[in-house]
């Protein structure tokens, strides 16, 4: 359950959007902020604020890759494998990933660290191959920078 204060803050996003459907995507990445993934309850909790079924919540969290229906490392690493960046490398940089991390794409590492997802295109076409991180984009990551960027983000608190 959410704390108070959360809710009410979401009810007055949900109240200040155009249409409940607008904030939804702001209201699931909030719920799964403070989840660390959006749960079963935080999709009551979602439909609950917006109005929306528990079903319309789940095919919007379907929809975005970015909300994750399943737990996820602190960290989830999402490798670009659109045409620009697959055509610099984007494979490559996904296979160094999972080599570094000991884990296959679409995994979790074992002490919860880090999650290594594809994506599609992250808007960072021009310095492929793109990866983002939360809220951060990389590019153009090397082989060699893939391992800097794991180290910098091990380092990091959260
Ligand atoms: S193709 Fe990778 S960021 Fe656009």
């Amino acid at each position: 359950m959410i704390p108070e204060q959360l809710r009410h803050e979401l009810e007055q996003r949900v109240a200040g959007a155009v249409t409940n459907r607008e904030a939804a995507v702001d209201v699931m990445k909030e719920l799964q902020r403070h989840y660390g993934w959006l749960t079963d309850e935080a999709v009551l909790e979602a439909a609950d604020l917006l109005g929306l079924s528990p079903l319309q919540i789940e095919e919007l969290a379907t929809f975005y890759e970015m909300i994750y229906r399943r737990p996820v490392g602190r960290h989830v690493i999402h490798v670009c494998d659109s045409i620009s960046c697959w055509a610099m490398g984007g494979e490559s940089l996904l296979k160094q990933f999972e080599r570094l991390l000991g884990i296959e794409v679409g995994a979790t590492t074992a002490d919860n660290v880090f999650t290594l997802l594809p994506c599609c295109c992250l808007g960072n076409c021009g310095k492929a191959p793109a990866v983002m991180v939360g809220e951060r984009q990389f590019g153009p990551v090397t082989l060699q920078g893939a391992e800097a960027l794991l180290a910098e983000l091990r380092s990091a608190r959260s």
